[in-house]
Order: structure tokens, then sequence, then C-alpha cells
């Protein structure tokens, strides 16, 4: 006989690592917005795999896709071409800045190689070994390696981990003139988020973007964008750069790429790739074909089905109905974000509203510790979008 679902919630208890503390839930299946548990409740998912999965759940393209790449190839390593992977490298390349594409795995590997791309730009193209400083936001998020829990702008991450990496420094978000101050002859890279994620759903304002890019131009430094959240389609543009039109010199991808398959990818003009010879970065799986099999699959999908579209539609369909959620619950003070990355303000009640949530079969999660995210699937529909509004009123009435 199968295990039940308290037999399994003990084992995971038992026997996951401590850093994490899941719902009471096993999910069993998925089916595009939808997630079934093993006693088949239904759960509307805006959560997405926290703004991974791009196209929802068993998408028929993507499965048919991974289906076939499975039967075929799973992984040959970096010393071989794989046709998925160059596909992969050329589309990344015509739809944004970028000349050429390292993969990896993660957002936080996609950011280390993005440090030291920098790093090594600055010594042996620019010439300027001294110049090593990365400034990063206060904050920001950029994962859980050393070097990006350093650049991360949020003590919390790093409590415990001492030393951590030299050379990084920080600035508060959208204060310009404190960035121009920081931005000077050692800075190697300035790394930031379009809109900041993890620290509470916060578009940077235009004016400050376009003071990042100047300060670093003026200084020879490589503004780095990480787009690990914000990218591939989010927030209504393929990049969110693009709805700046602030263009960066270095972004970084993950999450929704892969579309719930693991892929990082690191991007630069030609110029920055410059510092890099054979050998100076590697990672094993980064870029097997499974993976950009997917991100292939994924950004077709994107395209053919007009989902930028539906990502600015729904999300605006999505802040409307938050902004009249507001007009009536006082606990809501603040809507944020753009296309499907939207942040709601709350309070110290974002955890208690998140579980209501839960048990009204809506999944959101919180950022920053007073902010409801919303980061669901770019496929959704009007309904959907009516039903989490349904529900999220229901969790709120039993505040
Ligand atoms: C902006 C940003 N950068 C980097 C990361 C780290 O990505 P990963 O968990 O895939 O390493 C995240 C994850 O939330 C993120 O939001």
């Amino acid at each position: 006989m199968s295990q039940t679902t308290t037999d399994l919630l003990a084992i995971g208890a038992r026997h996951n690592s401590p850093n994490y503390a899941p719902a009471p839930i096993i999910f069993e299946r998925g089916e595009g917005v939808w997630l079934f548990d093993c006693e088949e409740n239904r759960y509307l998912d805006f959560v997405a795999g926290i703004a991974v999965c791009a196209l929802g759940h068993a998408h028929p393209r993507l499965t048919e896709a991974l289906r076939d790449q499975v039967e075929k190839l799973l992984h040959v390593s970096n010393m071989y071409y794989t046709a998925p992977q160059i596909e992969l490298m050329e589309t990344l390349s015509k739809r944004s800045f970028a000349d050429r594409v390292f993969f990896c795995n993660s957002g936080a590997e996609a950011n280390e190689a993005a440090f030291k791309l920098a790093r090594r730009y600055q010594s042996r193209v620019a010439n300027q070994p001294d110049k090593t400083k990365i400034l990063s936001m206060k904050a920001s998020f950029h994962g859980r390696t050393l070097a990006a829990i350093t650049a991360t702008g949020q003590p919390k991450y790093h409590d415990g981990f001492a030393p951590l990496v030299p050379g990084f420094d920080y600035t508060p978000f959208n204060d310009s003139a404190l960035a121009k101050e920081k931005i000077d002859a050692h800075t190697a890279a300035v790394v930031v988020e379009p809109i900041q994620g993890e620290g509470g759903v916060r578009p940077a304002e235009l004016e400050f973007l376009q003071t990042l890019r100047q300060a670093c131009d003026e200084h020879g430094a490589l503004l780095i964008f990480d787009e690990v959240q914000t990218g591939v389609g989010r927030t209504g543009a393929l990049f969110a750069y693009q709805n700046y039109d602030v263009t960066p010199d270095i972004m970084t991808l993950a999450k929704g790429i892969g579309g719930g398959v693991p892929l990082g990818a690191t991007l630069a003009t030609d110029k920055v790739w410059a510092g890099w010879k054979r050998g100076s970065h590697a990672s094993t799986f980064g870029g097997n074909p499974l993976a950009t099999r997917a991100a292939n699959t994924v950004l077709q999908v994107i395209e053919e089905d007009s989902l930028l579209d539906n990502a600015r539609d729904r999300g605006e369909q999505l802040r409307q109905g938050l902004l009249e959620l507001s007009s009536r619950f006082s606990v809501l003070t603040d809507v944020r974000g753009t296309g499907l990355m939207v942040g709601a303000q709350c309070g110290e009640r974002a955890g208690d509203i998140a579980v209501l949530a839960r048990e009204q079969g809506l999944l959101i999660n919180t950022a920053g510790g007073d902010t409801l995210r919303f980061v669901p699937p770019l496929v959704i529909t009007s309904e959907d979008v009516e039903q989490a509004l349904t529900r999220l009123e229901d969790a709120l009435l039993r505040l």
C-alpha cells in the first residue's frame, strides 16, 4: 500500500535539510495554472515554482519536446555541441543586446559567472587590475553561493557565513545621488535587478537605471542586470531592460527560461566576453540538450501564443483587482509591479494571508517579509485571475 500524506510528511520532516519549511502538502501533478496534491485537492498556482513555470504545468508543447529529447539525448558535456544548445544561443543573442551566452544551471551560478566575467574584463581587456569592486543594491537578492550572497544586499543572508567574498559594496536601490558617489575608478561592475523580487517586488525607477548606465560609462564599469526573475516574459517584455530602454553589458537569466527544467544563462556583448579565454570558466551540466530544448520550446510558445501581451494584460487585470481589494481591505497598502510580477504590500500579516489563501486553494508567497507576491504562469487566463482575486478576498475576510 502506498504511503499516506501524513507518513510522507513525517519522513520529509525527519530527513529534509533544515533550511526549508515546506507547506504540509505533497503535490503530485499539475495542469496549466493548477496543482493537485496526493488527495486530489486543487490549488491555483500563483507561485509557479517561484516565477519558474512560465508555461504552467504539464504544458503539452513542453511535455512533448522533453519526451522527444529524453528519448534522444540527455547530456554530452561542453566538450561537444548539441543542436538545441546552439539554437538557444542564437535565439537569445538575436532577441537581446548580447552576442554570446554561457549556460549554467541556476540564477546564483549565472551571477557568479557574471561577476567573474566583469572582473576578468577589467583585468584582461581594460588592463585595470585594480578595478575589482562590485556594487550591488541594498535589499537585493542574487542567490545563495558565497559570491551571490555577498552581492545580496540583505544582512540576514550573510548571517554566520563570514568571511564573505572581498570587493563588494552596497548602495540604496533607487537612490541615484548615492549610487553616483559610490561608482568610481575602482568599480568593476554594478549589479541590479530591474525589479527587486525577493526584496518585495520593487521596480527600479527609469531615472535610477539611466543614472547607473551613465555612471558606469563614465568610469569604465560594466552594468549587470540580474534578470533571473524579471526575464523571459515575466514583465510583459522578453527582458525587463527592454521596458526601460536601458541596456546592460551583462544579463543573467534562470527561473522561467527552462519552464521548470533547471537552466541558467549569462549573456554579454563580444566586448565583454573578450576577457574570457578557453578554460576561464565552465559548468559540467550547463546548457545540456534537455534544458536547452526546454528553453527553446518556452521561447517559441511565448512568441507563438503572444504570451508577452498576455503577461501585460493579465498583469494589468491583476493589479486593478488588487487595487480594488485594497480599497476595501486596509491591510493592503500598496500594489506594485510590471506584467505578471506583482506585489501587494500588507505589512506583518503577509505570511498569515499567504497561509489563509492556501487554505482557500490559492498559492501565493511573500517577498521582503511584508509583501504578497504574485508570479503566476504566463499562460493564465482572465478567469484564472478572477478566481485568484475571489480566493484572496475569501482569505482576507478570514484574517
Ligand atoms: C533576482 C534573482 N537572482 C538570483 C536568484 C537565484 O536564483 P537560483 O535560486 O536559481 O540560484 C534569484 C532567486 O530567487 C533571484 O530572484
